[in-house]
């Protein structure tokens, strides 16, 4: 479908939010057994933001999609879908699609969440390409918003030194003619065989929250690093492998690859894998650290914001996250 579409799916806007709040190696040195120098050399991440406690993962969407639908010229009541890429929702139900619907008032759009963790604006974008190149809707909002502060263990350095908060937005719009701009392609795949090496445990739906499990900090991330490691490495080389192939497009046809922001290592591995020359790689992690959903919005919209993406350059996105989870998409800007 993707090449035979009359429509074509376009990115006109994008928006981010990033709490006040900067938390530093320096300031984690206090209360952890790590270091500034430890952390920048295995992570490449300076600093974090932490959001307020009247902050949540709708309220820093909302601010995160206003200002991409200022760009994008588009009125609330114009979006036809909002998917919001979250695994900090607000509360368990509703979701945080209704709460960020009712933050922009947008009464016409159809609103819900993605839980694929980092590779949720992957997912969200796959599913707003087939909805504007199939024809059926205009005008869709994906925002990726997470307060991960709010689900690490504090005490466990070899986690809670990787994540921040943060939202990042992106407005899609149908074009009528196909026009060589635009999302080329997305590509989403997972492995639920390896759901623990990257979850949150406790839950509602296996056993009722109880203070035995928060005790037992079943609700803070646990992670198996160096695992997580490898898997990112090699499913964001494949997936944007795959991207360039669909496409019969090569490496040198790339001006920038925004990658999910988790690890500086990371990242330099993968364009390592792809001979990418590091110049046409973005990176703000040193800033924010990992925002899961939040991260590739985030950095899409500062690499725009920083002239990295000019008309007619290609775009190439790829990024892991729990479940496990991954993806591509490829977009001619
Ligand atoms: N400060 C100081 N020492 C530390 C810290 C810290 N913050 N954390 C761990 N260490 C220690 C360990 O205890 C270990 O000590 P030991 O040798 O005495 O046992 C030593 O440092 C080395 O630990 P490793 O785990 O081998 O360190 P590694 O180089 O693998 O880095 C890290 C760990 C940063 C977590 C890395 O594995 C990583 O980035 N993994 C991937 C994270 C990721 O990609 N997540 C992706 C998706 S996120 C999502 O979907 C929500």
């Amino acid at each position: 479908m993707t090449h035979r579409s009359p429509f074509s799916a376009q990115i006109v806007g994008t928006g981010t939010y990033l709490p006040e709040k900067i938390l530093t190696n320096k300031d984690l040195e206090k209360t952890l057994e790590t270091s500034d120098e430890w952390i920048r050399a295995r992570t490449g991440i300076e600093e974090r933001r932490i959001a307020a406690k009247d902050e949540s993962s709708s309220t820093m969407a909302v601010k995160a999609s206003l200002q991409a639908m200022k760009e994008a010229d588009v009125a609330a009541g114009q979006l036809d879908m909002i998917i919001v890429c979250t695994s900090t929702p607000d509360i368990l139900y509703p979701s945080t699609g209704c709460f960020v619907q009712k933050g922009l008032g947008a009464v016409n759009a159809a609103a819900y969440d993605i839980s694929a963790v980092c590779s949720g604006f992957i997912y969200g974008l796959s599913i707003a390409e087939q909805y504007l190149k199939s024809g059926r809707l205009e005008t869709i909002l994906v925002v990726g918003s997470e307060v991960n502060s709010r689900i690490m263990d504090w005490e466990d350095r070899s986690t809670c030194i990787l994540f921040g908060d943060g939202a990042g937005a992106a407005i899609l719009k149908r074009t009528e003619t196909q026009s060589p701009k635009g999302i080329l392609s997305t590509h989403i795949h997972s492995d639920g065989s390896k759901a623990e090496m990257l979850c949150v445990p406790g839950g509602i739906g296996r056993e009722r929250i109880s203070s035995l499990a928060a005790e037992q900090k079943q609700y803070t991330l646990k992670m198996a690093g160096g695992a997580t490691f490898k898997s990112a490495v090699k499913r964001m080389t494949e997936a944007a492998i795959e991207a360039l192939e669909f496409n019969g497009l090569v490496k040198e046809d790339v001006s920038l690859m925004v990658p999910h922001q988790a690890n500086k290592r990371i990242i330099d591995a993968v364009a390592k894998h792809l001979d990418l020359p590091l110049e046409k790689t973005f990176v703000n992690i040193n800033r924010y650290g990992n925002t899961a959903g939040a991260a590739i919005p985030i950095a899409l919209h500062e690499s725009r914001e920083e002239g990295r993406v000019k008309d007619g350059d290609l775009v190439l996105i790829t990024g892991l996250g729990a479940g496990l989870t991954w993806g591509s998409a490829l977009i001619r800007w």
